[in-house]
């Protein structure tokens, strides 16, 4: 099977693992969780990183950080990991949705006003499959109202939007660095932001909110989101590589859009003016005319041995959110159509020329013969 993603560990991971099994320092109190919050939040930018044990918890850290609490309203796409959401129930908050716009997949921005009211109080943009959100309209409505701006750049390790780093833009970002990340830490995650309290009320949250000066003495519930020392030093050794490993995505996008280009029932990814797309994962979405959908098409590849990923369901079509009484009516055509006619194909750091133009061969005989 070639397979949908795979890391790449030929830099200082292991002499830096090493090095914390012979100094003893394996928990978060070791120097590489320090090290690899200011290298990463000087990487992108932005002045304060918070590292934490995994994305979906950065996500939480950002809103409790961002001052986010019962009844407060976060406005979101549909279409993105089920993390979003919970993130914000978790805190008592209640996510509400806007569809996609159908040529990045991103959140809709044009949407976004027609949900403010008085109890919203954060935008959270997701950036998508490495293509940043058009950050400049959410920016832009966030002064208007007075709100926080959390960007989830789980996605989007270094991709650029008009010169920015995503995940620097707005108030808070938020990363991931599980496996199939552009960096990664095995699981893990960071919180960054230019906000001295907000980067303070973050590292609180993910060390149980113990009160500084005062050990074992707590005003507001925090949890253990620590990152461990080891998972640090790992990020630090796949920091150090980071501008190849963007290289790598983008030449592996490069590859599949010239093999595919001109390919019946097939939009391919895009770059849009002023942005670097860093090509996560490459991504496609099939029309509807095309006879396939997601599932038949990933079916048709795994018989050749080419794995792949469907996109993400809606918030809104989760039965789980259903069953709480929320987005129960609620319609998104374009998180709905793309969520049943979208995939993304193999991209790891280590797949070859010759496996991609084996993907490229078989999606093009899939679609042009049926
Ligand atoms: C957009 C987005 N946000 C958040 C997450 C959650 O990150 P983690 O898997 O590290 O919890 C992911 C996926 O991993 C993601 O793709």
């Amino acid at each position: 099977m070639i397979p949908v993603s795979e890391p790449l560990f030929d830099g200082n991971e292991k002499k830096y693992l090493n090095q914390c099994i012979d100094e003893g320092w394996i928990s978060s109190e070791g120097p590489f969780v320090k090290e690899f919050e200011e290298k990463f939040s000087s990487y992108l930018g932005s002045r304060y990183g918070v590292a934490v044990c995994n994305g979906t918890v950065a996500l939480e850290t950002a809103l409790f950080a961002a001052g986010i609490t019962k009844g407060d309203e976060v406005i979101m796409p549909t279409f993105t990991i089920i993390s979003c959401a919970a993130a914000a129930l978790r805190l008592g908050a209640k996510p509400v949705l806007v569809d996609s716009e159908p040529e990045t997949w991103n959140m809709d921005v044009t949407q976004i006003e027609g949900k403010i009211n008085d109890r919203t109080r954060v935008i959270m943009s997701v950036h998508i499959y490495g293509h940043p959100v058009d950050m400049d309209p959410v920016i832009e409505l966030a002064e208007k109202y007075n709100l926080k701006v959390i960007e989830d750049a789980a996605e989007v390790h270094g991709a650029l939007y008009k010169g920015k780093k995503a995940g620097a833009i707005g108030d808070v970002g938020s990363f991931s660095f599980y496996a199939n990340k552009i960096i990664t830490t095995g699981e893990g995650g960071m919180v960054v932001t230019n906000d001295e309290e907000t980067a303070e009320r973050a590292r609180s949250y993910r060390n149980l909110c113990f009160k500084p000066g005062r050990r074992f003495y707590h005003t507001e519930l925090g949890e253990n989101f620590r990152m461990t020392n080891l998972q640090a030093a790992v990020g630090v050794a796949q920091l150090e590589q980071i501008d190849r490993f963007i290289e790598i995505k983008r030449a592996v996008a490069k590859k599949y859009s010239k093999g595919l280009a001109g390919t019946p029932g097939l939009k391919l990814p895009v770059e849009k003016p002023d942005v670097k797309n860093v090509y996560w994962m490459y991504a496609i979405e099939l029309a509807e005319e095309s006879g396939f959908d997601a599932g038949r098409l990933a079916a048709h590849l795994a018989e050749q041995g080419i794995a792949t990923r469907p996109f993400f369901l809606g918030l809104h079509e989760q039965p789980v959110f259903h069953n709480m009484g929320l987005f129960v009516d609620e319609r998104y055509p374009v998180a709905e159509r793309i969520a049943r006619q979208g995939l993304y194909l193999p991209s790891g750091l280590t797949i070859t020329g010759e496996q991609i133009s084996k993907v490229v061969v078989a999606l093009r005989e899939a679609l042009c013969h049926g």
